[in-house]
């Protein structure tokens, strides 16, 4: 089944009185690769078990094309799930596993056989075949889980956290495999997570909700860079959060006051209260920067070249930087940040 475009128009679902999600506008192109980012509870999976059709939607609808799906059952629509629990069948060997939803379609036992080599080669289990789902570690599984979903070539692949089960190493490594498959196979790719660490790096645009709704829509770049609010900030790494007061407007340029220091940053706000959002690593630690604030090292992290540093600012307030410099608890020292990095946000 080929299409252009895969597209939610005010997709909703609520439990009882409760929005889970609330009227996601999203159109997906082919191809692409899409993530919905946002911490636990925030309906991702809502709106990706709409997508499946596992769950019916309470308002709006779903488009391919021209048209309209969000009343067909799943088997109808044809997309290919990869679930955080794998999800496979214990009793059926890797090859089984992988060759379960072809068997159920009628394909051919020639056809299947070449396509289940296919799918156990693209995400290198051939030699493990013959296994039962138990004899695999965590990251074999959820290989097993990726070739039984495009094993069937399906038009849209969607997955709900597939690598929250696997330790560091073997995330890192999946995180590549997922995104090689999704190129070398042409698919249309919708991926939930709540790490934008593996939203950044997988994904051709971000959807970024809160609270069942759309916070900001944008490609890695633009939501790394400009987040729209300070909820997307926090979200992105901009660890330093202050609350302040805005004391004046130069162009561009806003100057806030709080937590016992001024700054200026860029933003929106021109009066009231304002968020700042500051990144740990845009800090830079010396004399003659912008914005320097003085602040006593608490908590040294060493993390190889760079150190992060938890420190306080005089009125108590916890400021956090890294730095290649070596500084031990205690120490006073004056740190800095341009103010095209400090965001101004409306509170
Ligand atoms: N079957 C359900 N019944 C009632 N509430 C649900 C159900 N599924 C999800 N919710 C609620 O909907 C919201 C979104 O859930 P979910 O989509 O699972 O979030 P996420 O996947 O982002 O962690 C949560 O507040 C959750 O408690
Ligand atoms: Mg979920």
């Amino acid at each position: 089944m080929t299409f252009e475009q895969l597209r939610l128009d005010g997709v909703s679902r609520s439990f009882g009185a409760a929005n889970a999600l609330s009227g996601l506008d999203l159109a997906i192109t082919r191809g692409e690769f899409v993530a919905l980012l946002g911490p636990s509870g925030c309906g991702k999976s809502t709106a990706l078990n709409c997508l499946a059709g596992l769950l019916p939607l309470t308002g709006g609808s779903i488009w391919l094309d021209d048209a309209r799906i969000d009343g067909r059952p799943p088997e109808q629509r044809g997309f290919g799930m990869v679930f955080q629990n794998y999800a496979l069948f214990p009793h059926m060997s890797v090859r089984a596993n992988v060759g379960f939803g072809l068997k159920m379609r009628k394909v051919g036992r020639a056809e299947g056989r070449r396509r289940v080599d296919e799918a156990l080669r693209l995400v290198q289990l051939t030699d493990h075949a013959a296994k039962f789902p138990a004899q695999l570690s965590g990251g074999q599984q959820q290989r097993v889980a990726i070739a039984r979903a495009v094993v069937l070539e399906p038009p849209v692949v969607l997955m709900d956290e597939p690598l929250s089960n696997l330790d560091a190493k073997l995330r890192l490594e999946m995180r590549m495999e997922i995104r090689r498959l999704h190129q070398t196979l042409g698919l249309t790719t919708v991926y939930v997570t709540h790490d934008q660490e593996e939203a950044l790096s997988l994904a051709d645009r971000l959807v970024v909700l809160r609270e069942g709704s759309v916070q900001q829509i944008g490609t890695p770049e633009e939501v790394y860079a400009q987040p729209v609010n300070s909820y997307v900030a926090s979200f992105m790494g901009y660890r330093n959060l202050l609350d302040a007061t805005v004391t004046g407007t130069a162009g561009s340029a806003v100057t806030v006051a709080g937590a016992g220091v001024r700054l200026t940053g860029r933003g929106a706000p021109t009066e009231g209260a304002a968020k700042v959002a500051i990144r740990p690593e845009d800090f830079v630690v010396g004399d003659g920067a912008e914005n320097a604030l003085d602040v006593t090292v608490e908590i040294v992290e060493y993390h190889g070249r760079e150190l992060s540093v938890s420190a306080r600012l005089e009125s108590g307030t916890p400021v956090y930087f890294r730095t290649d410099k070596r500084l031990a608890p205690g120490d006073a020292v004056r740190i800095g940040v341009p103010a095209e990095r400090v965001l101004v946000f409306e509170p």
